[in-house]
């Protein structure tokens, strides 16, 4: 057995403003108080610390704000303090004790952190017997994650455990990010900036015990203090990045299966929906769409002309979303340009021996273009221009864990079961397969990403990926991967989006109706209820499938999708300045109830109830023939959504038959809401509706933020924000005030207003919406 060891005993420190390095025999400790609340903690055995700039960390450790550091050495430990943090190191092994100035201990080392001989190293932290686990991205299981053991490996779980079960471990992303939680002290952050193969053991081999291993790179990590959960994530995302505003057609409702084709299927779908009312923006085109699965191609009898079919489908206002993998089709001498410009440029991943790396995917034998070089991210980025000059609306890149098989794809799918082993990066930056590896599909979109801002710069990117590390929300929206028809994976879903929200990828969905599997229409009744308020809202279908449309399931599923959807579109207006709010502070835009009530212990492992923003709460039914649930509902006024009735107490029984979602709104809230459309952009927002729902003070409050929805112009201060307010007076007259920031002119509207409260719901309106109003009644 190897022999772990720590860094032995303490000789002394140095400081550099708000960074000090302690020295160890055996090594050394840097930290550094970023801003309040908000430290690193880095450690190497090496006599410098890893000069390379991190993947997921965008900024630099100069570039927060700084907090004047004091250490005090005595006789067991050093004491860093910072602001409101102490962080108290061990003079014997360095570990960490981490702590709120008045004493409350967040954090706190079993003993020193551990390396052996190659490198790995673990780290044990203690675990408070109150303590509640959340993040890790999209992980499967229940919301709280203790007792959970998770490795960081991107994985395309085919074969081993298509099923998605609950003692899943690695899925597409990795996320090495996670929050605690104690409802007495609140909850820290904590991220690994590491992409090695790291492994979280919540408290799965030793209950009280938290153990971070790594199987290389440095020990460095992250602490964020809240208390509260939005303030976590709100750091947590300043330092990896936030979703860029997406253009707003991506918010409505997107129909794929794999694959639509030819062209005269994709058109036959885009009839159904507009004939059968079913609001839709975005149609998917799933792999057949290319020349044998040759990526950046179109298969010309399919699809003869590409830019005709889109801008017909244009007309109809869809718009057209393709997938690209990132196996390119290994195919010398054959005039696939790809293939040959990035052979020619060296640009594809060769093995450590220098022989190109060849593996199977959908075009079976493939070649991958190694992400990790610039030259090779702007080459790849640059290849959309076709797409896009067709018009193209977003890219689907798939596949990009990358999934990989030793052997040709049979007619039954994949066996994915090799990686891609071969050093990747410029020579200067040459990085491991162990070090890279859940980079691929990060960089990956990254490429994407900056190519289509160079080709298209005055529109906003949509992108969709599988695979991720920490911060691929700066360039992507993430489905979470191959589920299936089951009611477990409608249940599951909340959960893992509930963690992707807190781990900083707001715009998040599961494939409605399951990927895999046949769906009954009771089940996909009851997912696209709870789908309709996904943030990425996708209804597909593998190939292997019966039809899973809106209207595959008869005409009473079909009306129920329709109600729903709708009522989407209705909540477009709510839903986009979510999206708003998210791509500044990072806030998800669906939570868990936690984020918002986590001084409610009701609430910290309750997976099966989601706040959309901070005013709806959806409780769907999730479970084959049920017609009522529980529900929970913390502090406050809570009314029913369908009939504005105020709700009595903290349980309910809510009833709930097939054509019903329970859902509430939180009192205190002004939701805008807008009339339906059969697509985002059909027409302006030509009537608003403000639904307003007092709180016991009668009270209430609500934010709108409006802009082109396509382009850049909002950075340069294009856009406008209103706010409402609503008050009740001694004589119980409602006085509602907008009052309207920037210089954005939205279209000419109409207002309904409606007040709900105690005694009923009162109504007015007005002809014109001058942006700042007051009216009382
Ligand atoms: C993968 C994707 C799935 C897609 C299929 C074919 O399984 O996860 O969404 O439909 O590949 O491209």
């Amino acid at each position: 057995m190897q022999t772990r060891q720590g860094l032995a005993s303490y000789s002394g420190y140095s400081q550099d403003g708000n960074r000090v390095i302690l020295e160890f025999r055996a090594g050394r400790l840097a930290i550094t108080a970023l801003e309040e609340g908000f430290w690193r903690v880095r450690y190497s055995r090496q006599a410098e610390f890893a000069p390379r700039r991190s993947w997921a960390v965008t900024k630099a450790d100069s570039e927060f704000a700084g907090l004047s550091l004091t250490v005090s050495e005595e006789a067991e430990i050093i004491e860093l303090s910072a602001g409101q943090m102490r962080l108290r190191v061990n003079r014997v092994e360095a570990g960490v004790e981490w702590r709120t100035a008045v004493g409350q201990v967040l954090l706190q080392d079993i003993q020193g952190p551990q390396w052996l001989a190659d490198g790995s190293f673990v780290s044990y932290k203690k675990m408070p017997a109150d303590e509640f686990y959340y993040g890790f991205g999209e992980r499967t299981g229940l919301l709280n994650k203790r007792g959970k053991r998770y490795t960081c490996w991107n994985t395309d779980p085919v074969d081993r455990n298509m099923d998605h079960g609950p003692g899943a471990n690695e899925l597409y992303q990795s996320h090495p990010f996670f929050m605690a939680l104690r409802p007495t002290v609140g909850g820290y952050g904590l991220f690994l900036n590491n992409t090695f193969k790291t492994t979280f053991d919540v408290g799965h081999k030793d209950p009280a015990r938290l153990s971070i291993e790594g199987a290389g790179g440095e020990l460095d990590y992250f602490l964020i203090y809240g208390p509260d959960p939005a303030t976590i994530v709100q750091k947590y995302t300043d330092l990896t990045g936030r979703m860029p505003l997406p253009p707003r057609w991506a918010l409505g409702y997107h129909q794929c299966r794999w694959s639509y084709y030819p062209e005269a299927k994709v058109r036959e779908i885009a009839h159904e929906l507009r004939a059968r009312k079913i609001p839709a923006d975005v149609i998917h085109l799933d792999i057949d769409y290319m020349d044998g699965f040759r990526v950046f191609t179109w298969d010309k009898d399919r699809f003869p002309d590409p830019a005709k079919l889109i801008g017909d489908l244009g007309e109809q206002g869809f718009k057209v979303v393709n997938i690209i993998d990132p196996g390119v089709k290994y195919d010398p001498n054959n005039g696939y340009r790809v293939y040959d410009e990035g052979a020619e440029k060296d640009y594809f991943v060769r093995q450590a021996g220098g022989e190109l790396f060849h593996g199977y995917v959908w075009p079976d034998d493939s070649v991958f273009a190694d992400f990790a070089r610039a030259e090779v991210r702007e080459w790849w980025g640059d290849l959309h221009k076709e797409l896009l000059a067709a018009g193209v609306r977003g890219i689907w890149n798939d596949m990009n864990e990358p999934a990989i098989s030793s052997t040709p794809f049979e007619e039954w799918g994949p066996h994915i079961d090799i990686t891609l082993d071969a050093p990747q990066g410029s020579p200067a930056e040459l990085t491991s397969h162990a070090e890279i590896h859940n980079l691929y599909g990060l960089l990956e979109d990254q490429a994407t990403y900056e190519g289509w801002r160079r080709l298209q710069p005055d529109t906003r990117p949509f992108l969709l990926t599988r695979a991720g590390y920490a911060g691929v929300q700066r360039y992507s929206a993430v489905w979470t991967g191959d589920n299936d028809a089951y009611w477990e994976h409608l249940e599951m879903s909340m959960p893992q989006l509930a963690n992707l929200g807190l781990s900083g990828i707001s715009f998040a969905g599961a494939d409605i109706g399951g990927f895999g599997g046949t769906s009954t229409p009771e089940l996909w009744a009851r997912w696209i209820q709870l789908g309709a308020f996904y943030p990425f809202s996708r209804g597909h279908a593998a190939t292997w499938t019966p039809p899973k449309e809106p209207w595959a399931f008869g005409e009473r599923t079909e009306s129920i999708a329709r109600r729903y959807i709708e009522l989407r579109y209705r909540l477009l207006p709510y839903l986009y300045t979510l999206f708003e709010e998210s791509s500044r502070t990072g806030a998800p835009i669906l939570r868990p109830l936690l984020y918002q009530f986590y001084q409610d212990a009701n609430t910290l492992q309750l997976h099966d109830q989601l706040m959309l923003g901070s005013a709806l709460m959806v409780a769907p039914i999730y479970l084959p023939g049920q017609e009522y649930r529980h529900v929970y509902l913390p502090k406050g006024q809570w009314y029913n959504f369908w009939n504005n009735a105020l709700q009595e107490g903290s349980d309910l029984l809510a009833h709930a038959p097939l054509e019903d979602l329970p859902l509430y709104v939180h009192g205190g809230t002004i939701l805008p809401l807008g009339p339906v459309m059969q697509y985002s952009d059909e027409r302006p927002l030509d009537q608003l509706s403000l639904e307003i729902y007092l709180d016991e003070h009668g009270v209430a409050r609500g934010r709108l933020y409006e802009d082109d929805g396509i382009s850049f112009r909002y950075q340069g201060g294009d856009s406008c924000t209103t706010l409402y307010t609503a008050a009740t007076d001694a004589a119980g007259k409602v006085r509602v005030t907008a009052n309207r920031q920037g210089q954005y002119v939205p279209a000419p509207r109409t207002i309904e207003i409606r007040v709900h409260g105690l005694v009923g719901t009162k109504h007015t309106s007005l002809a014109e919406d001058k942006g700042d109003w007051e009216v009382s009644f």
